[in-house]
């Protein structure tokens, strides 16, 4: 257990009227404040470019958590007693001798410095050598970033090698929101806790994975960000290679940052390249046209707010991907991520191999794959499918498959599942890096990425168009079909 008084910290946030920080950072320290987290003495300086004062900023992030916060967790007396936490500075990002104002804020408590860099990447240099010369930091100092590192290996070196002018690996804390939610963190027990699973966890029982994450909304008047990104840079290249990982990789040999990240790391070393002449059954690159969301009539992607018409970023990527190490040696990881789809769902299904030899109904034979459902969000929890005998004296023995289930609101009579956001701050104010992302893993993402970016570049092909509401382009089926299987919801 932590002592909450080592976690006393001072948190200077950049970018703190920004979307993210108004969306997302506010809110969670506000949670952190209403779980009796925030230690005594504990403060934050919200840092930006608006010319205002902190009368004015805390007016303003009351009613932002007013609005950010689910009604039934807002009370104002405590929005009230984290605002008192909360100073505010303008400052001119780019102008080194302003930064020493922030020596003043700090001189008046002895706590440990915390640097949240909520601001684009190609900030985070200008900001790390500005502190510097300011003589903020020490070699203590925690610095929080977020993705995107780069849009390429080269670029994230950049980015990567400025912020290594100035902070040690060990300082710095790269955020990939996903390893922040519950549920994900469940990975790690539901793999290494359970000695069930650990004796199934590879080629000689496991058929194939599935990963999806889906969602429902569009780009969200992003368009600036994301036409230069595209679905493989905002969700692959981070989230869905992490959740790869978190499935695919070796035991650690304990919970450290060190020890799981180096498994993480030799899990996308494995990947196996993608070659141009394996693009076309190897990757599904779409945009989705305009169709229905909700029942609703929505916009197609180049018809969208601000958009360039001749557009041919991808918004739904679906990749069939393969790790080649002794332990998934032919299992391949169908993995598929898309902005529009019919729903909002993170889920992971692992399938486990028919038994070796099948004594039942020939015509039941199509039933007889365990399954592994791990629901990520929403109804967080998960589900194991397995064959029973059908109940009744006319049944014989006839199979049925039913679900081992376990939702963890249910079952663990859970209130709330905190936000991903809050647990990551306090893993940072705890000084605590495994839910955060090392260099060398970034790096390798990219590389693998990388590859699949320059084959759609030198290859010219425009993206499979599909209708928004529905699950992707049709190649995206065949991608799958062609192996004799099926994503989930069509199985
Ligand atoms: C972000 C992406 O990292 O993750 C967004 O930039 C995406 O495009 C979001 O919508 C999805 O996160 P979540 O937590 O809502 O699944």
């Amino acid at each position: 257990m932590v002592n909450k008084t080592d976690t006393r910290c001072d948190l200077m946030l950049f970018g703190a009227l920004g979307d993210l920080a108004q969306r997302k950072l506010f809110p969670a320290l506000y949670q952190l404040e209403r779980a009796n987290l925030l230690a005594e003495g504990s403060r934050v300086l919200a840092v930006a470019r608006t010319d205002s004062d902190t009368v004015a900023v805390r007016k303003l992030l009351f009613e932002k958590l007013r609005h950010h916060v689910k009604e039934e967790e807002f009370e104002e007396s405590v929005a009230e007693t984290f605002l008192q936490r909360v100073d505010y500075q303008i400052l001119d990002f780019n102008e080194p001798e302003e930064f020493s104002v922030l020596n003043e804020w700090r001189d008046s408590a002895n706590n440990e410095l915390i640097v949240y860099m909520a601001t684009p990447p190609s900030l985070y240099g200008v900001l790390a050598r500005n502190l510097r010369s300011a003589s903020c930091c020490t070699e203590r100092t925690r610095v929080v970033v977020e993705k995107p590192i780069g849009h390429d290996l080269e670029s994230s070196k950049v980015i990567n090698d400025e912020l290594g002018e100035v902070y040690n690996e060990n300082q710095l804390f790269r955020i990939d929101h996903y390893l922040g939610k519950e549920t994900v963190q469940n990975l790690i027990a539901l793999r290494f806790a359970n000695n069930l699973f650990a004796s199934q966890w590879d080629q000689n029982h496991i058929s194939h994975v599935e990963i999806s994450v889906a969602e429902s909304v569009g780009i969200e008047g992003r368009w600036g960000y994301f036409d230069q990104a595209g679905q493989i840079r905002d969700m692959i290249q981070n989230h869905l290679l992490q959740l790869l990982c978190l499935i695919a990789m070796d035991p650690p040999s304990d919970l450290s940052a060190d020890s799981i990240r180096d498994e993480k790391v030799k899990v996308l070393k494995a990947l196996r390249h993608i070659t141009p002449d394996m693009m076309e059954r190897y990757v599904v690159r779409g945009q989705y046209t305009a169709g229905t969301s909700n029942g609703k009539p929505v916009p197609g992607y180049l018809e969208e707010e601000g958009a360039n018409k001749g557009s041919d970023t991808e918004t739904f990527v679906a990749v069939k991907a393969e790790i080649d190490n002794w332990r998934w040696s032919g299992v391949p990881f169908y993995i598929r991520t898309g902005k529009r789809l019919p729903e909002k769902l993170s889920q992971i299904i692992i399938h486990f191999k028919p038994a070796p030899h099948y004594i039942f109904d020939p015509d039941q034979k199509h039933l007889a794959n365990n399954k592994l459902i791990i629901r990520l969000q929403p109804d967080e929890g998960m589900s194991l499918k397995i064959l029973t005998k059908d109940q009744g004296l006319d049944k014989g023995m006839r199979l049925r498959q039913g679900p081992l289930e376990l939702t963890f609101s249910e079952t663990f009579d859970t209130d709330r599942i905190p936000d991903a956001y809050e647990r990551l701050l306090w893993e940072v104010m705890k000084g605590n890096q495994y839910l955060f992302v090392r260099r060398d893993e970034v790096e390798f993402a990219w590389r693998w990425v990388d590859q699949v970016i320059r084959n759609w570049r030198d290859s010219g092909e425009p993206p499979k168009r599909y209708a928004a509401g529905t699950w992707g382009p049709v190649a995206s089926i065949a991608m799958i079909t062609r192996d004799g299987r099926s994503w989930y919801e069509d199985a």
